[in-house]
């Protein structure tokens, strides 16, 4: 792991081992959001810096090293790094791979397509936010399948509002999606953020009704992280224990956004 200056805060699950504990209610005050929005304001910048070094040859590490660089710069801690023993500061995943690649010395190749996963721990609070990057010039099929990804998501947070129930998000999302037949991935979802990475809400984004038929309140911060396949949603993990590809090996994206409740939608916290 990459040293992080002992100045820098460390989030609570660095502190032992297993799953993070944190209690806290997924509504938050608008102080806390403001800290959320800056965290988040962190990543995403992070997020763009990372995106500008995909090219041909850079390989994931070197994206990697430049994104704990900028947060540490910028007083945060990347919260990616020791939790539950990953060893980066952000996560890629590169054509196959759904989420959780760990960067690594394989360069990128034209047509590749990467999505980097960046999460930043500021003042308490984290943000986290992904988006897809193409290496090069990308197949149109390929090209397709990541801006489809980023309109689902917008779709989905466009659902967003106060008394609405969860499932209506991932309901809005799948049934873009199924015009194109892309699978859905139900496995990986979004979480509610905050003062614990993954708080245990859970937001699918695939049609989970008559599950998950809470009701969003005004306040309350969460992720939409839809991650769209051309083939199956069924998949294996790597044996390094995080990397999770599809099983037909078909490709895959994913874009995520953290958002607050407000009392007339959505607004996304982690901007540049
Ligand atoms: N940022 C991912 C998410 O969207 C979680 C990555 S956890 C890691 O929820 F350990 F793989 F980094
Ligand atoms: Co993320
Ligand atoms: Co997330």
């Amino acid at each position: 792991m990459l040293p992080v200056p002992p100045s820098i805060s460390r989030p609570e699950y660095m502190f032992h081992d297993g799953p993070e504990v944190v209690t806290t209610s997924d509504v938050k005050s608008p102080e806390t959001v403001k800290r959320i929005r800056e965290a988040g304001r962190i990543a995403a910048e992070a997020l763009e810096l990372a995106g500008s070094l995909v090219q041909p040859g850079t390989t994931t590490d070197e994206i990697d090293r430049a994104v704990h660089r900028f947060i540490v710069d910028a007083g945060a801690y990347p919260s990616c790094l020791g939790y539950m023993g990953f060893p980066k500061a952000c996560c890629t995943s590169i054509n196959e791979v759904i989420c959780h690649g760990i960067p690594d010395d394989r360069p990128l190749e034209e047509g590749d397509i990467v999505n980097i996963d960046i999460t930043a721990y500021k003042d308490g609070v984290h943000g986290d936010t992904c988006a897809m990057f193409g290496v090069g010039i990308v197949d149109a099929e390929s090209a397709l399948l990541m801006e489809r990804t980023q309109t689902a998501m917008m779709r989905g947070i466009k659902a967003v509002k106060p008394g609405r129930p969860f499932n209506v998000i991932g309901r809005v999302i799948s049934a873009y999606a199924k015009r194109f037949g892309y699978g859905v991935v139900r496995d990986y979802t979004g979480h509610g953020v905050g003062e614990a990475f993954h708080s245990g809400l859970i937001v699918p984004h695939y049609d989970s009704a008559p599950l998950y038929s809470d009701l969003m309140e005004e306040g309350m911060v969460f992720t939409i992280e839809p991650m769209l396949t051309l083939g199956t949603v069924d998949w294996d993990q790597w044996d390094d224990g995080w990397t999770v590809s599809t099983k037909d090996k078909g490709r895959t994206a994913q874009y995520e956004h953290t958002i607050v409740v407000r009392e007339d939608g959505a607004e996304i916290l982690t901007l540049p």
